[in-house]
């Protein structure tokens, strides 16, 4: 398991000196280059940026040929180091790339999204979308260590923030009443790393259990079968949806079929139905599809 650090990007110097490379590499889309990387960059050792588009589509086979190709044009040896900064796209297929190149080189994530730092950038699964599937191609790989400083919300749209909330809420319902008592109240727009560090635990202590996803790791997925069917059906679109509002709506979708197999009490059902709907309000599906291009 990585080594998880809540610590300022300050220190990403001294994080550094305990690993052994020789050249790194900060991955970014055009909005971390633009909104993180002036931040952390006085604190970096000497690198070379390389910057993908940014967004789900972007998750893609091309994306990884630009990284490969930067890497290898580079000269990059088995020793190098990549520095994943950004979301939840660039921990996956920063990861995925660093995996696989000159058969795994060492990476790091630094999650610059509340989604990516509460669940995308632990766990050690990396990836990319593949024709319409979700994470169809990728492998479980761990970062070395993944550094969460939450003061990278600052120029994070709500929205981004509230997609990021619902992994969240995922957490507390498979795992912790109290954690979705407390998210249930709270206001997504200021989440502390207090609450931040209790979501990661959560994930951790599953992924501690089964790394490989055999048995039990498979309840990080609530909300996701559906949700991703949701995401990938509406990506490209003018109605495309955020990870996260995909998986709230898949979780609620989810949970309506455990009320019907008699796995979930129908008051359950409906307090969480209450939330998702306090919080993603509702989602027209027939009419989004309506709408797709
Ligand atoms: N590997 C896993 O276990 C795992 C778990 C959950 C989700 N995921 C994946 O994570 C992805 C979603 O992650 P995401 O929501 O972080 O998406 P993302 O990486 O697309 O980031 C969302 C947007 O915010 C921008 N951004 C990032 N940080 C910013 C900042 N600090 N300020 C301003 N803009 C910023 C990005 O450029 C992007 O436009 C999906 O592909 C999903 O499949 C992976």
């Amino acid at each position: 398991m990585s080594k998880l650090y809540f610590e300022s990007y300050q220190s990403i110097n001294t994080l550094l000196k305990t690993l052994q490379y020789s050249s790194a590499y900060v991955l970014v889309d055009q909005n971390t280059k633009l909104h993180c990387y002036p931040l952390i960059a006085p604190f970096l050792p000497s690198h070379k940026l390389i910057e993908i588009k940014a967004g789900e589509v972007n998750k893609s086979i091309d994306s990884c040929i630009r990284i490969w190709e930067a890497l290898s044009n580079d000269h990059a040896d088995r020793q190098g180091l990549i520095i994943n900064l950004g979301g939840g796209v660039i921990t996956d297929i920063g990861g995925f790339c660093a995996s696989t190149y000159k058969r795994g080189v060492q990476f790091i994530n630094i999650p610059t999204t509340l989604l990516a730092q509460v669940d995308a950038s632990a766990g050690g699964k990396t990836g990319i979308d593949f024709q319409q599937y979700k994470n169809q191609i990728g492998v479980f790989s761990e970062p070395e260590f993944v550094l969460i400083d939450n003061s990278f919300h600052r120029t994070l749209s709500n929205r981004e923030k509230r997609s990021g909330f619902s992994e969240m809420l995922k957490h507390g319902l498979i795992a912790d009443k109290d954690h979705w008592e407390a998210l249930t109240h709270l206001d997504y727009e200021k989440i502390d790393l207090d609450t931040i560090k209790k979501s990661v635990a959560i994930k951790q202590a599953v992924v501690e259990n089964d790394p490989t996803e055999k048995g039990h790791r498979k309840i990080l997925n609530f909300g996701h079968t559906i949700g991703h069917a949701i995401e990938s059906t509406l990506l490209g679109t003018e109605n495309a949806l955020l990870h996260g509002e995909a998986i709230a709506f898949g979780m609620l979708s989810e949970a309506f079929i455990a009320v019907k197999l008699n796995l979930l009490e129908e008051a359950s059902f409906q307090q969480i139905q209450q939330v998702v709907e306090k919080y993603y309000g509702k989602l027209q599906i027939e009419k989004a599809l309506r709408n797709k291009s």
